[in-house]
């Protein structure tokens, strides 16, 4: 979970709007609860859209545009009088009703008034920022960011729109919400790393961005799937990593991202005169939101798993004298925080850390582990069936300059894993302990 505080220079209106996104008005001076709703509850009282002829599963809406029995209404539906709470759709860029029916899912798993989906991560994050900051603007962000936004804000909006950021320690997500919001500023939190188990509107952020093509989508096909190919005989079949193989891509090469926040700021994004989303046009693919719309409702199951799992490989490997870094251990200094904020349940996060000091041995750790033991495969990304595991200074995070790696804790040997729930719990471990004692072996000869 990473925040970014963004000056609140525009953070939109309701007026001119149908409000498609029925939902309870949010009151930032209520306390926060304690034990906020567990968003599985939230996501099973969500309304359930069935297809056009009774199918279990929602239709999808692939039209582009919508046409109108009386021309009058078309004027009816740009002016916002007329909108997709009363089932008026004029074009797909604006509301979708599937991407919509998405987007009400979001809302109910982060707990929000309102969300609408996008095409990537990262349009969910520039189209937030961009709606928030007009051009001078300035953003105060952690420096624990992905290394996309951190880039972002870095390089391409201070040239574009000249909005600059300061990058600070961010370690205390209630105080800096609170803190934000007596100034009158907008607290974001990019949640991606975190559903279910953390829901940083309920603990006071305005607006919660998603990419959701890691473990929402849970496949990692919806960015990007990498298949192994082997030669048998001349011909190329399908098959697990093995001896003779070369990487290819392949899949719907469509990423998917979400904006949960308040009905004004959703529907601020959707205004034809002045819409980030709108204007710029990074909205999903209805395709794609029926994908996602049918892997929700096992993401809690999901994530219990990958938690539960990195929670054991993260206490096995400190027992055997790695350096781990995992917010589950007690020992990490962010712990307290987190078991403050988390919900019990699901434990602290798919994601640990091993550092091995050198990038040499990070990649020498992850081949044996990729290619001996197939404990999991190297690759970026997060949030898949099997572990993901990649070298975050030289690939997610390679922008940054070596003092602000140093600063964010990205030293040169740390791996990311996201660990995965194939296979058996033992299984893996043993696959992870084969490849640690082939490389402790190489290192004797
Ligand atoms: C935390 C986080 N936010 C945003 C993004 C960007 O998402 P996308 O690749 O869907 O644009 C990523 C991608 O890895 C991410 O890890």
């Amino acid at each position: 979970m990473a925040s970014v505080v963004s000056s609140n220079e525009h953070s939109g209106s309701s007026d001119n709007h149908c409000n498609p996104f029925p939902a309870a008005t949010k009151d930032h001076h209520q306390p926060l609860p304690r034990h906020p709703e567990d968003p599985a509850a939230a996501l099973a009282n969500s309304r359930h859209e069935f297809g056009e002829h009774g199918g279990v599963n929602m239709s999808i809406e692939a039209s582009a545009t919508f046409t109108v029995m009386e021309p009058e209404t078309m004027r009816r539906m740009f002016t916002g009088e007329l909108g997709p709470d009363r089932d008026f759709f004029f074009y797909s860029r604006h509301f979708n009703p599937t991407v919509l029916n998405l987007g009400r899912l979001m809302a109910s798993l982060e707990g929000t008034e309102a969300a609408y989906c996008t095409a990537s991560g990262m349009s969910a994050v520039s189209s937030v920022l961009l709606q928030l900051c007009s051009a001078g603007g300035h953003v105060v962000a952690s420096r624990t960011l992905y290394g996309g936004t951190h880039t972002l804000l870095t390089h391409f909006l201070p040239r574009t729109c000249n909005i600059t950021t300061s990058f600070v320690d961010i370690r205390d997500h209630e105080a800096l919400c609170r803190m934000a919001h007596d100034k009158g500023i907008t607290a974001v939190v990019d949640n991606t790393f975190a559903p279910m188990f953390v829901s940083p509107a309920r603990l006071g952020a305005d607006i919660v961005v998603h990419s959701m093509s890691k473990f929402i989508s849970g496949a990692a096909d919806l960015i990007a799937v990498k298949k192994r190919l082997s030669r048998v005989d001349g011909i190329e079949t399908e098959s697990w990593p093995g001896t003779i193989c070369h990487d290819v891509l392949i899949g719907y090469l469509a990423p998917s991202g979400a904006v949960c926040g308040p009905e004004s700021f959703v529907n601020s994004l959707m205004d034809t005169r002045d819409g980030s989303l709108m204007l710029l046009g990074p909205t999903m693919n209805p395709k794609v939101a029926f994908e996602l719309a049918g892997r929700l409702p096992h993401l809690g199951l999901r994530m219990k798993e990958h938690c539960n799992r990195a929670l054991v490989y993260a206490t096995r490997m400190k027992k055997l004298g790695l350096k781990v870094i995992y917010p589950g251990l007690e020992d990490h200094p962010d712990h307290a925080t987190l078991k403050s904020m988390a919900i019990k349940e699901y434990g602290y996060g798919g994601l640990l850390c091993v550092d091995m000091e050198t990038e040499e041995r990070a990649n020498r750790l992850m081949k044996l582990l990729q290619n001996c033991s197939q404990f999991g495969l190297v690759a970026v990304s997060l949030g898949y069936y099997d572990t993901l595991m990649s070298c975050s200074g030289s690939s997610t995070s390679s922008e940054l300059s070596k003092e602000e790696k140093e600063q964010s804790g990205i030293s040169p040997g740390l791996i990311r894993m996201s660990i995965g729930f194939n296979g058996t719990l033992e299984q893996k471990w043993s696959q992870f302990e084969m490849a640690l004692s082939r490389m402790q072996d190489s290192t004797k000869v």
